[in-house]
Parts: C-alpha cells; sequence; structure tokens
C-alpha cells in the first residue's frame, strides 16, 4: 500500500499531469506493495515511455536570437548608487534574518525548520560547485597554485567559503547582510577554520578601498543587484585583481522583455522579495575590457533557472 498523495505525485512528476479519476488513485494506492512497485509501473508504462521520448527530443529549447533589446540604466549618481544599494542590503537583511539557507538556494529542504536534516546535502553543493572551478581553471590552463588571497562577494552562509579557504591562503568573504555573515562564521567556527575574514560591505565603494587580490568568486550574488550597483561592483572587483588573477562570476545578461530605470525602481516601494537583474552582454565585455582583463571563458548557466526568455552567464576572466 501507498498513499494516495503519493499515487499523486508520481501522476504528477512521471505523467506531468493529474490523474484521471479518484478511482485511479484508490486503485494504485491499495494494489501496489510500495513505492518502489509504484514507480516501475509507472516508468513501464506507454505513457511515460512516450513523454520520454518528447523530452529526449534533439534539443532543449533555447532562446532565439531575435529577442527585443534591453532598455537598462547603467550609470548613477553616487547618490542614487547608495539608494540602490540599499535597497538590496534590507532584502538581504531581511531574507537572512528570516530564512538564511533557504535564501541562498531555494529550496524547501532548506527552509529553517528542515535545514537540520539536510545540510549535509546544502554544503555539499558548495564542494561540488569548487570541483568545477577547479576543472575550469584547469581546462584554461590556469595554474592556481600560486594564487593567495581570494575575495568571495556574497558568501552567504559560507557554502562556498569555506571550500575556497581549502584552496587559498586568505579569503575574504564579502556580504551585504549582517545576518547571512553571522550564520556564516558560526559556521566557520565549527569548522576550526581561521583564515577567513567576514566582512560586511555596508558601502558601495568600501572595495576601492580593499587591497589587492588573486581571485574573485561570485555565483548567483550579482544578480539580485540593480544594473547599475553590478557595474559599480564589478569595476570595483576588476580594479583590485593583481595582474594575471582571475575573477570567476555568474551574472544574468539577458531578459526578453526586461528594463531598468534608476528613477522608476527607486520610486518603487521597498519590498523584501528577492529581485533578479539582467546586465547587457555588451557592456559586460566592454567593462571587461575597461578594466584591463581578458575573457577566457564564458558559459550559458542555469543559475536562474532554465528559461526561454532569459539567459545568465558563468565567465572566467583574467587580469592582464
Ligand atoms: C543567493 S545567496 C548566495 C550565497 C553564496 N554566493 C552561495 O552561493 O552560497 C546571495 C548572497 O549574496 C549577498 N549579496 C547580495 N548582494 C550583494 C552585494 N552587492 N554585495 C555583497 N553581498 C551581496 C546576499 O546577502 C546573500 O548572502
Amino acid at each position: 500500500m501507498v498513499s494516495k498523495e503519493t499515487v499523486i505525485f508520481a501522476y504528477r512528476l512521471l505523467f506531468g499531469r493529474e490523474p484521471e479519476s479518484e478511482a485511479v488513485v484508490t486503485h494504485y494506492a491499495t494494489e501496489v506493495k510500495d513505492v518502489s512497485q509504484l514507480r516501475e509501473l509507472f516508468i513501464n508504462s506507454t505513457e511515460f515511455r512516450e513523454s520520454l521520448e518528447q523530452i529526449q527530443s534533439p534539443r532543449p529549447p533555447r532562446l532565439p536570437f531575435n529577442g527585443p533589446a534591453m532598455d537598462v540604466e547603467l550609470t548613477a549618481s553616487s547618490e542614487k548608487l547608495t539608494a540602490l544599494f540599499i535597497k538590496t542590503t534590507n532584502q538581504w537583511q531581511h531574507l537572512g534574518e528570516t530564512q538564511p539557507h533557504w535564501s541562498v538556494l531555494t529550496n524547501e529542504s532548506y527552509f529553517q525548520e528542515n535545514f537540520h536534516q539536510n545540510s549535509d546535502a546544502f554544503y555539499a553543493s558548495g564542494e561540488a560547485e569548487l570541483t568545477q572551478f577547479d576543472a575550469i581553471l584547469n581546462c584554461a590552463k590556469i595554474n592556481s597554485s600560486h594564487f593567495k588571497r581570494c575575495v568571495e562577494l556574497g558568501c552567504g552562509v559560507g557554502r562556498v567559503t569555506i571550500p575556497l579557504a581549502q584552496r587559498f591562503e586568505e579569503v575574504i568573504a564579502l556580504d551585504i547582510s549582517q545576518a547571512h555573515l553571522s550564520v556564516a562564521k558560526h559556521y566557520a567556527n565549527e569548522k576550526a577554520i581561521h583564515h577567513i575574514s567576514f566582512e560586511h560591505l555596508s558601502q558601495i565603494h568600501a572595495i576601492s578601498q580593499m587591497d589587492e587580490f588573486d581571485v574573485l568568486y561570485s555565483r548567483i550574488v550579482l544578480q539580485h543587484n540593480s544594473p547599475p550597483v553590478m557595474a559599480m561592483l564589478l569595476n570595483q572587483l576588476l580594479a583590485k585583481l593583481r595582474p594575471g588573477g582571475v575573477a570567476f562570476f555568474q551574472i544574468p545578461t539577458y531578459k526578453a522583455g526586461y528594463r531598468f530605470c534608476i528613477d522608476d525602481y527607486l520610486a518603487q516601494e521597498n519590498t523584501t522579495a528577492m529581485e533578479m537583474h539582467f546586465f547587457p552582454q555588451t557592456a559586460l565585455f566592454e567593462l571587461i575590457t575597461n578594466q584591463h582583463c581578458r575573457l577566457l571563458e564564458i558559459r550559458e548557466d542555469d543559475a536562474i533557472g532554465l528559461s526561454v526568455t532569459a539567459v545568465s552567464n558563468t565567465l572566467l576572466v583574467q587580469k592582464n
């Protein structure tokens, strides 16, 4: 026997639809021995096999090249930049106070009430991410053994920070949310890792006061900032890269219909919702060149979820 909910869920997951009747739900719920028998029946059905053939059709849908150009304002006065930055800070401080882990990976396993039993998977995902980073450096023939100082922009609760600290002598973990930082600090202490300095990024211009570093790492962070803030952060951070140093970062670069007008955005009421912003690729390439860096690798990624209207990229760039 399995529960009726399990049967309904199996229909949704494997057939992509609701069961045709209550009777059919009752039938499976009482006839099958357990979940694995239910699964076996479903995956051997004609319906599932046919849907699998469709799923495995030659190519997944891709964003066509004929989407409209985005209208995005990228430069703001110092005063407006500060106001934009404060909006994002308030959102993330709130998210950090309420759901620090879920706000990093929005999967219900990481709600506070579920986190304890799922923490291993959460932190393992950070390790896996860095294994990919190692592979990308390797593929680009970058020898990272002489890189000492690494900056992580948006360290969150330290998911990726700890594996970074296993690779670099010094890690500076920046975040705009004190709430996330305190969870990250606690986690690093638990792991007895003491060569990470956790720093609260309380002002958008603060990065320009930092010492130079060899590596910049930032994923699923810039996307939550308005485009003028993304530009400011990237300009400051790439300016601080040492010659030969690398930046590995993710940034969404296109969404059909996205526009960003600074004054309109500042006039909107503050919310605590997580925002997603897009930075045009042409402007990004220009910024990279202006900061005396060269692009070594660019990939489309699934950091914002798979989409046929939006693109997110992960880039590896190197300072000349
Ligand atoms: C989705 S979480 C990702 C955390 C971490 N990068 C990871 O992958 O585990 C985004 C984090 O970036 C932080 N953040 C957002 N904007 C930031 C900014 N402009 N500067 C520094 N941290 C920022 C948030 O407070 C939050 O902790």
